[in-house]
């Protein structure tokens, strides 16, 4: 099961990235242009919140239930924080990745309910900011 949701967690990762990436683009596309938001700007912002969401609830399952790494760091959080590469799951990439969900999320609520473009860019930009640069690249 660890190893099923760990591969799942580590494809899933493209899906955030390229769909995240198209988004922040189009989004930006659409401040500069200056013209409506279309169906397909909002269609992409609505892919990259379900890319986000199944990506975190994943996420979440390892680091409550199944990954070794984060189950036995809160056997003793102290050490845990001292060991950077345990800290990087147990605190960085996650609460990251989580405020990127929320991000994305405001970002497309944003774009539907306001039809603002730039709100959505600049909220879908920090998203993927964190995204990027809280991945663990070298892994999966
Ligand atoms: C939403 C964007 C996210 C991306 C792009 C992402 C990406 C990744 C990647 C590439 C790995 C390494 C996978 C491997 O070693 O094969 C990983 C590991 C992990 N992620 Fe995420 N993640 C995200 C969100 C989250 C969230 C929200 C949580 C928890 C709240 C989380 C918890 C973990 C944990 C615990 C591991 C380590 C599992 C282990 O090696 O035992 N991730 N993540």
């Amino acid at each position: 099961m660890y190893n099923f949701m760990l591969n799942l967690h580590s494809y899933l990762r493209w899906a955030v990235v390229i769909i995240g990436v198209i988004a922040v683009l189009m989004a930006w596309a659409g401040v500069f242009s200056r013209a409506r938001w279309t169906p397909q700007q909002l269609l992409t912002g609505r892919l990259a919140t379900i890319a986000f969401d199944t990506q975190a609830l994943v996420g979440v399952l390892l680091y409550a239930w199944l990954s070794p790494i984060t189950t036995g760091a809160f056997r003793d959080m102290g050490a845990a924080m001292k060991d950077a590469g345990v800290r990087f799951y147990v605190a960085e990439h996650s609460l990251i990745m989580i405020v990127a969900a929320v991000l994305i999320h405001i970002g497309a609520l944003r774009a539907r309910k306001k039809d603002s473009p730039l709100q959505a860019a600049i909220f879908y930009t920090l998203a993927m900011a964190g995204v990027l640069a809280l991945t663990p690249w070298g892994r999966g």
